[in-house]
């Protein structure tokens, strides 16, 4: 199985990629922002409990995202791998994802970061936010917020991988085609080790 994490700020470019990674390896793409906003979409009582702290740029509670992709690992129990995009955000969430792979006799393949600095995604998550309708898009305060609490809460998580040897940067500045290619070689190094 080939199980990806897709890591970065808000506005790296995990979404973009996952597009084009779910194509080239037939993976099944979890984004925990996705299916956040498809409950909300639904008016489900999850998505309106999520929907104050997403609009405010704060992470939802770490029961939640771990209980929405263990319902779908459970689902998908054929598919050919995972690629994680948006989770795990904390350590707690990658320990719970870790033990829930075991469980499935599987586990991450590695993790990949896209380097993106604060300026670059303030940019594009405000242009984002003139098409995409997203509430956490439209404000420059809310933008910066997310990027200060991915530092606080979420960098962690790439010492968690780092620590297991399962840990890979490169920049998500350029084209999203050479960035494709960039991140296709480290999946493609980790496989053979
Ligand atoms: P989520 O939906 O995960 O949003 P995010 O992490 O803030 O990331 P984005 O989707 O904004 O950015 P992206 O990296 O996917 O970039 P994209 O490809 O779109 O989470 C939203 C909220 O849900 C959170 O704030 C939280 O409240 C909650 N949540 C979700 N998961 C959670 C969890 N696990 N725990 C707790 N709470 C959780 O690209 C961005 C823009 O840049 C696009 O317009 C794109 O066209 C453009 N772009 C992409 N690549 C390039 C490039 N190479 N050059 C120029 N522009 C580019
Ligand atoms: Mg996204």
């Amino acid at each position: 199985m080939l199980n990806l994490v897709l890591f970065g700020p808000p506005g790296a470019g995990k979404g973009t990629q996952s597009e084009k990674l779910i194509q080239k390896y037939q993976l099944v793409h979890l984004s925990t922002g996705d299916l956040l906003r498809s409950q909300i979409a639904a008016g489900t009582e999850l998505g309106l409990r999520a929907k104050s702290l997403m609009d405010q740029g704060l992470l939802v509670p770490d029961e939640v995202v771990i209980g929405m992709i263990e319902n779908k690992l459970t689902e998908n129990q054929q598919a050919p791998g995972f690629i994680f995009d948006g989770f795990p955000r904390t350590v707690k969430q990658a320990e719970a994802l870790d033990t829930l792979l075991t469980l499935h006799g599987t586990g991450i393949t590695t993790m990949v970061a896209l380097v993106v600095d604060e300026e670059e995604l303030i940019r594009r998550l405000l242009k984002r936010g003139e098409t995409s309708g997203r509430p956490d898009d439209k404000d420059e305060a809310t933008a910066r917020r997310r990027v200060s609490v991915y530092n606080s809460e979420t960098m962690p998580v790439a010492e968690h991988y780092a620590q297991q040897g399962k840990y890979a940067a490169i920049s998500g500045i350029g084209t999203i085609d050479d960035i494709f290619e960039l991140v296709c070689q480290k999946i493609q190094q980790a496989q053979l080790s």
